[in-house]
């Protein structure tokens, strides 16, 4: 029996390009690994009502992590009305199946490395090296929405003037949720001999959400006197990084916001390419790239797989395997700095599998 058994995850669109494209460097690594397929993405959610089938959840279960590709999701109207005719009407909600394995599995880590390669076209100013934390369970995420406001919403002071009309979305953040992610930002930043944590927050206007995230943040903080603290509200924080990305190092932040600003991150190191993405819980993973499925190059192998192959190295990390993950770091920092092998986003003309086989071949 393998060693370790990885649900394998491609989904749709590019998602099965860029995961066959990790599994070529993964095999080539000798991973003592069995990879089961399981079924998720848009083609579930039209003809089962569910783009994260139960039997995938079930298997799951069964594995010590999961790599995840991409998969397509849409808004509530184009859902809807994709899904098969003998489907309509009968009260299927599409949700996003990587919020919810993040939910169902507490995988409360988001943990989203931003760093530059020497040598990639597409690097921002000189070389970043920072890392975001996103909580990965709670705030806009819950998914407590209303299409307009409910009756009882009138119950609450301050209420008064909201128009009926109006669709609610909540946020929710609480005590242990910060504190657990605040925590492992620093102990990453312990570990790894990061100099200072970053919180990010909108506490002037998100006066209860955001009060209760930086109480946290200060007192797991204070915990760690040797790793300088400090926070900024978002919007600053957006202007800041583009100013001066060097000033950051390990960034944590709720839900949303990590949503946001790790885009922006990954966009100073050379686009969503380089994106990748550990979801981490207490002793469940879940690991992909950042990107989304970008359903118009589906098939062509055309793709720029590094941050999927960055995530596999995550993955290795994880799992123990540090020897094999910083080979293959090594060999993706090796192609960047040659350059002969680039995708079209970086300025060249090869495809994802020949980008894989070009860092397998460092290997
Ligand atoms: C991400 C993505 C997801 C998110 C989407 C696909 C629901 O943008 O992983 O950053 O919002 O978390
Ligand atoms: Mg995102």
């Amino acid at each position: 029996m393998a060693k370790y058994r990885i649900a394998w995850l491609p989904g749709d669109g590019i998602g099965k390009d860029v995961a066959e494209a990790a599994r070529i460097v993964l095999d080539r690594l000798d991973v003592d690994a069995e990879y089961i397929h399981g079924d998720i993405g848009w083609e579930f959610w039209r003809t089962e009502g569910e783009p994260l089938p139960k039997r995938t959840l079930d298997m799951m279960k069964e594995t010590d992590c999961a790599f995840f590709a991409a998969i397509t999701s849409k808004g509530r109207d184009v859902a809807d009305a994709e899904l098969l005719p003998e489907l309509q009407g009968k009260g299927f909600v599409y949700r996003s199946p990587i919020v919810r394995m993040r939910q169902l599995l507490d995988l409360y880590i988001c943990l989203r490395p931003c760093k530059a390669y020497p040598g990639n076209p597409l690097n921002y100013k000189d070389l970043i090296d920072l890392v975001v934390f996103r909580e990965n369970t709670e705030g806009m995420y819950i998914g407590v929405e209303f299409p307009k406001v409910p009756e009882e919403f009138y119950a609450v002071k301050g209420t008064e003037k909201l128009p009926r009309d109006a669709a609610i979305s909540l946020r929710a953040v609480t005590p242990g949720g910060s504190e657990r992610i605040v925590r492992a930002a620093f102990e990453y930043a312990q570990k790894y001999g990061r100099k200072r944590v970053t919180a990010v927050h909108k506490a002037n206007v998100l006066r209860q959400t955001d009060g209760v995230f930086m109480e946290a943040a200060r007192k797991v903080a204070a915990e760690y006197p040797e790793i300088a603290f400090n926070n900024a509200n978002i919007d600053a924080m957006g202007m800041w990084l583009l100013k001066d990305p060097y000033n950051y190092d390990v960034i944590v932040t709720t839900n949303l916001f990590g949503d946001i600003i790790s885009d922006l991150c990954a966009q100073m190191v050379g686009g969503l390419g380089f994106g990748c993405s550990g979801n981490i819980g207490t002793d469940y993973a879940v690991f992909e790239p950042t990107h989304g499925s970008a359903p118009k190059y589906a098939g062509q192998y055309k793709v720029n797989p590094i941050a999927t192959i960055l995530a596999a190295k995550m993955m290795l990390d994880w799992l123990g395997e540090t020897d094999k993950g910083a080979q293959l770091e090594a060999a993706v920092a090796e192609v960047i700095k040659e350059g002969k092998v680039r995708t079209y986003d970086m300025g060249g003309d090869s495809g994802t599998l020949e980008m894989a086989e070009a860092i397998a071949a460092k290997l």
